[in-house]
This record gives structure tokens, sequence and C-alpha cells, in this order.
């Protein structure tokens, strides 16, 4: 009898707090949910295999901005260029803030760098401070200088590729590597031979990361997961992964702090850790944020910029006609020599052909995850402090109002009547924009460009006889990749 009370007031008391709960719980004004959400899962198996795809449909039926359920989280969307442009860059400090992530939290340090770092002073010094020192490097001229390091780099990237003697090969290895070494030389002072051991476990660790899909990614959405073990063991992979970048970077700065020239600094790590003994420095700047800037660099700059050379030699390969014409251009500019940054301007469809290849496979397809900075309006709707809001890019490059036909891979779009390249297209942002405007753009450019006009022009990229041509179809992980393909690269 007692025990029988018990239980009763317990279950009253129980549905008293609930019912209080939510009576209490201030009512959100927050922009439509498209149909289709279950309980405890949300919109997640709605959403399918490729997000982007499934949130600019659901942008044709539910508008610009809409919600979505990842889970029991409420994710604001936001579609095309004129509420991604609201959000990104006109309003930039409202939407800069991030969400709490579990699992990229737990990889960064929760929030030590810079790509996961909340909205605050502290982020907004890194970043600048950060900015600073890749634009003072981007500008060191000579045979130290970023141009020079990565026309090397692209000149062992051509000879490794000819050494394959038009065989069929899958180049996605050497191409990480390559863009790795870049990273490297410019954040380290040093690259690395393409059999090194530990260089080749890093950019193992990172492709690893990258493919961060199914159970580990659960995780970020329901966290308390992490206690199942197989979900907790995809976790634990990825931790570890991550262990072996830091374990490199760790060693790297206490080389460098004992090697370290204060009159002349070489590279960004001597530019950190120089920061980091002023009295006046950077806000909070610890050699531990040091660490975790420098894994930002390493994790957000090698897949990305990979995955879009990859995307750009795919496109190559099944446009065999377009391909040809970049060879033609090139011929008539470079010539023989190694292509530089100083041609960049006179070659107009080669830098047309890669905004393309960012336009119709941008690699981050809706940014990183931001979150509201406080709470902000949204038309008639009212989007609390912290909610998570995605920017969806896909959208924006596959609008037809600006894009027609935004399926057809056309360079051409990118050019004036007078053949001139456009620089700031409507409706386009592979980098995102504003506050949270990805911080290796310029860096990216450079590499994309040069490594992409010294091996077209060397070779005619097709795909092994017989076969058919690669598809334009990717793999949503973090990045949009393209699925494995082999090709030939034929001397030319
Ligand atoms: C952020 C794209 C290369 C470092 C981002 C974002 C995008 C992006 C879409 C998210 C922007 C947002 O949150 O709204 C790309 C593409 C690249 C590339 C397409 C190559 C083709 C690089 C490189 C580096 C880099 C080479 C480093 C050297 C970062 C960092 C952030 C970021 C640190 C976080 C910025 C922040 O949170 O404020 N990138 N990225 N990225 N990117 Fe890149």
């Amino acid at each position: 009898q007692i025990s029988g009370l018990t239980l009763q007031s317990f279950l009253v008391f129980c549905a008293a707090f609930f019912l209080a709960f939510f009576l209490l719980k201030p009512r959100k004004n927050l922009p439509p949910y498209p149909a289709g959400r279950v309980p405890v899962l949300g919109h997640l198996l709605a959403l399918g295999r490729a997000p982007p795809r499934k949130l600019t449909a659901w942008r044709r039926q539910y508008g610009d901005v809409f919600t979505f359920r990842m889970g029991m989280e409420d994710v604001v969307v936001l579609n095309g260029y004129t509420a991604v442009k609201d959000a990104l860059v006109d309003r930039s400090e409202l939407f800069a803030s991030r969400p709490s992530f579990y699992l990229g939290d737990a990889m960064t340090g929760f929030g030590k760098g810079i790509s996961m770092a909340r909205w605050g002073s502290e982020f907004k010094q890194r970043k600048n401070f950060s900015t600073a020192v890749l634009k003072s490097l981007g500008m060191k001229v000579g045979t130290g200088s970023i141009e020079g390091k990565i026309r090397e780099e692209a000149s062992y990237l051509r000879n490794m590729i000819a050494d394959g003697n038009g065989e069929p090969f899958d180049i996605y290895h050497a191409v990480c590597v390559a863009v790795a070494n870049v990273i490297c030389s410019m954040m380290m002072g040093n690259r690395y031979d393409y059999t090194d051991e530990t260089f080749r476990g890093l950019t193992e660790a990172i492709r690893a990361l990258g493919n961060l899909v199914g159970a580990a990614q659960i995780i970020s959405v329901f966290p308390l997961l992490r206690f199942v073990p197989v979900v907790n063991r995809a976790a634990i992979n990825a931790l570890k992964d991550c262990s072996k970048v830091l374990n490199v970077l760790r060693e790297e700065i206490s080389r460098h702090r004992e090697n370290l020239d204060r009159e002349n600094p070489r590279d960004f790590l001597d530019f950190c850790l120089l920061e980091v003994e002023k009295q006046e420095k950077v806000e909070g700047l610890t050699e531990e944020n040091v660490l975790y800037m420098a894994q930002d660099l390493f994790m957000a700059g090698i897949g990305t910029t990979t995955d879009t050379f990859m995307w750009s030699l795919l496109y190559m390969t099944v446009n065999p006609d377009i391909q040809n014409k970049v060879q033609q251009e090139l011929d008539a500019v470079v010539g023989e020599g190694l292509p530089a940054l100083s041609h960049r301007s006179q070659l107009p469809y080669v830098n047309a052909c890669l905004l393309e290849v960012m336009r119709i496979r941008p690699v981050g397809p809706v940014a990183i995850p931001h979150a509201t900075a406080e709470t902000v309006k949204v038309g008639e709707y009212e989007i609390p402090k912290g909610t998570q809001v995605l920017p969806n890019v896909h959208s924006l490059h596959m609008d037809p109002a600006y894009w027609p036909d935004p399926d057809r891979f056309d360079p051409g779009r990118f050019l004036d009547a007078e053949g001139n390249v456009i620089n700031k297209p409507e409706s386009f942002m592979p980098f995102g924009g504003g506050r949270r405007v990805c911080l290796g753009e310029q860096l990216s450019r450079m590499e994309l460009f040069l490594f992409f006009s010294t091996l077209l022009q060397s070779f005619t990229f097709q795909p092994p006889e017989g076969a058919p041509p690669p598809t334009t179809d990717g793999d949503f992980g973090m990045t949009l990749r393209p699925h494995p393909f082999k090709l030939c690269a034929i001397p030319r």
C-alpha cells in the first residue's frame, strides 16, 4: 500500500513537472517545419544520403527559411542568395557562433582553435591574428615564398604522375600529399618525402577523419550514444586519428620553441610562438591555442583543397573538349615553362573552369554549421540565441535564377562578353562569407590554380581504356568528395 502510494505520487509529480515544463517553456516562433518529422529522430531519416539536395528540394516547398529537427534539436536552414548573404555577410556577427557538437568540440580542444570556437572577442582576435599571419606569409617573395613552395610541390606532383607512364591509377593520395606539404611548409617550414611513414600516417588519418560518417557522426546528434560500445569505438578511432595529428604538431611546436629566431620568424608556428611571448598579446593566446589553430589549418585545409582538385580533374576527364580548350590557353600563354601566379590574369578560361568546379561541386555544401550569437529576427520569425543555422550553399550554386541549367558544367558562366572572369558573381559562396569566411581562401585559390595549370599543361587526363567515365555524383561525408576513381595521365 505504502509503496503503491509512493509510486502514484511519483507519477503525479512527474506528470505535473512535464506539464509545467511545457507550459512555462517560452513559445518559439521558428520558421516552418517540413512534413515527415518522427519522434526522437526528427527529420534525420527524411534527409537521406545527400542532405544538401534534400534541403534544396524542401526550399521549393517551404521557402528560403525553414526549420528541421536533427534528433531533438531545431536547426534553421537558410537557402538562396538573399537569405544566406543576409546571415553570413550583412548581419554576419549575429550568425557567427558555432553550435555545440560533441565530437567536433572534442577534436578541436573545445573551441581552443578557430573553426569550432564560439563567437566572442577571443575568437575574433585569434582569427584576425591568423589571417594577418597568412597574409604576410603570402606576401613573401623569392624562394621562400608561398608561391615558390606551391610551384615546387606542383613539379614534384607532376614528376610523380609522370612515373605512372599513363597507366590507370587513383591519384588521390599523391594530390593529398602535395596539398598537405604546402600547408606543412607554410605552417612549420618543412615538407615531407612522398614515402615518409609519419607523413603517410598523417594523411591517412586525415582521410579517415574525412570519411567520418555513420556511428561517429550520430554521436553529435545523440551525445548519450557515446556510451554504446559500437558507437563509442567509432568515436575513439576518430579521436585517435586526431591525436596522431596533434602529436606531430606538439613535437613541431617544441622544436620551433627551441630554435625560435625572434628577429626572423619563418613560418606560422614561429609567428604564433612570438605572439605568445608578448605582454600585449592576442587575448588569452596560449601554446595550447597555437596547437589547435595549427590543427585547424591542417584539418580544414587538406581535405577541402584535395577534394576540390580531384573534382577539377574529374570534370576535365568527362569533358574532353573543355580540357582541350584549357590546354590551348595554357600553351598560348605559358608555353613550356612552369605556370606562375603572374600568368593568372592572362588565363581567364583556366580560372573560369576552377570557379565552375567550385560552383557545381562545393566541397562544403552546407559550410560549417553556424549558431546565432543572440536572438535574431528573420522576416516574421524569431531565432533564439544558440540555435544551429545551416547556410545551404548548394541551394545558391544550383539556383536556376542565377545559373540556368545548373547541373551542366559550363565554365563560360564565369566569363563576361569580353571573355574576362566575373570576379564577384552573385549566388556563389564556396568559401562562405563574413566573419566565418574560410581562413585559407587565398592559399587554396593559389594552390588550385598552380596545381591545375601545371598538370593540365603536362598531361591529358582520360578514363582507362574501355572504362566508363567517372561518375560526377559525390559522397556526402564531412565534405562533398568524388567517389574514388582511376584515370590515365597521358603525357602531352
Ligand atoms: C572554413 C571552404 C581551404 C581553413 C571554411 C568554410 C568553408 C570553407 C565553406 C566554412 C565557412 C562558414 O562557416 O561559413 C574551403 C574550401 C577550400 C578551403 C572550398 C579549398 C578549396 C582551406 C585551407 C585552409 C582553410 C587551405 C587553411 C589553410 C579554414 C578554417 C575555417 C574554414 C580555419 C574556419 C573559419 C572560422 O570558423 O572562422 N572553409 N576551405 N580552408 N576554412 Fe576553409
